[in-house]
């Protein structure tokens, strides 16, 4: 039988819980493709699936050990039946969800071919690896806020993956723009044509919360305005007329092409902050968990 290594965890209890563990290989199904994973991103979401955060929301119920990671770039390497990606292809996608054995920090995947999109040529794998997981939330975002003719959005963690994304998207729908970050990522915020803040300021049309400050996000809301967080299952309490939305990402191969097409020809950013092998899975871990960093950890497996 054959087998590829994932990086999993079994009891979870933040980074020193990370084991990398031969798992068997699977045929695609129907519908299916099999990837030869070249680049997995490292996210928030996955430090909290190590700390056991989803397993304590009664999340996760796998009986030997959860996968880790949700968006990747590889290689098709064998295909199911009425797939017309052939063979070899280069694609980037998402796998959601916290219950599953499997994930993408391991050297192979099988996903559903209409989760993913191929990555244009010039992009690199690691580049396409960051933008599934936050693009598609980005995208997703966005369009729980709407057209913004021009009214006023303020970005949470504008310097962050999420943020980014919502800067660029929605200037793109008629928001006025405007990034909350740290004092040091203002040129990487005004880069992206929006305006600046540091510190939390009341009386905006709505508020995208790429930080999760929650409640201190709505508190930014004018009365009457729109609030979209990031947080599935903890959504801040409604107030002051406020719409409160909560985006909860989902695999979309169709809206991830323009996204990796976008990030191919410069007009969304590229953030990769560096590529370690799979191995040290829990370094990057320990890394991100410190803050501070700027584009992603990419896994190699
Ligand atoms: N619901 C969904 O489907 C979904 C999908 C994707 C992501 N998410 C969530 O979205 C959030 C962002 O993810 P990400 O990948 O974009 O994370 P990220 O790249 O780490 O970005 C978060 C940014 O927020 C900044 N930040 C935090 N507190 C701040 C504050 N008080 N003032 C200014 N900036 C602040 C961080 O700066 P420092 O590093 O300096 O602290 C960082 O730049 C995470 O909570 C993630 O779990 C949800």
């Amino acid at each position: 039988m054959s087998t590829f290594r994932s990086a999993v965890v079994r009891t979870p209890n933040g980074p020193d819980s990370i084991e990398i563990i031969d798992v068997p290989e699977a045929n695609p199904g129907f519908g299916q493709v099999r990837v030869a994973i070249a680049a997995a991103a490292v996210n928030p979401v996955d430090l909290a699936l190590a700390a056991g955060v989803f397993h304590g929301l009664g999340l996760v119920n796998q009986p030997d050990h959860t996968g880790l990671g949700w968006d990747f770039a590889g290689t098709v390497t064998a295909t199911g039946p009425e797939v017309d990606i052939p063979v070899g292809s280069r694609v980037a996608g998402l796998v959601a969800g916290f219950d599953r054995d499997f994930g993408t920090y391991a050297e192979q995947l099988v996903v559903s071919a209409g989760d993913i999109a191929l990555v244009p040529d010039g992009l690199g794998m690691p580049e396409a690896a960051t933008v599934p997981l936050n693009g598609l939330a980005a995208t997703q975002i966005v369009d729980l806020l709407g057209d913004g003719d021009g009214r006023s959005l303020l970005v949470t963690g504008a310097a962050g993956a999420v943020g980014g994304y919502v800067l660029a998207l929605a200037r793109d729908r008629g928001w006025r723009v405007t990034g909350l970050a740290r004092a040091a990522d203002e040129e990487f915020v005004r880069g992206l044509g929006a305006g600046f803040v540091t510190e939390p300021t009341p009386g905006w049309d709505a508020v995208a919360d790429g930080a999760a400050l929650q409640e201190r996000a709505v508190a930014m809301v004018r009365d009457g305005g729109r609030f979209v967080g990031v947080q599935p299952g903890t959504a801040p309490e409604e107030e002051r007329g406020i719409t409160v939305r909560v985006v909860v990402a989902r695999p979309d191969g169709a809206r991830l092409a323009p996204l990796l097409a976008a990030t191919a020809n410069g007009h969304l950013p590229a953030r990769v902050h560096t590529v370690v092998p799979l191995e040290r899975a829990a370094e990057a871990h320990r890394a991100v968990a410190k803050g501070g960093v700027r584009g992603k950890y990419v896994l190699r497996p």
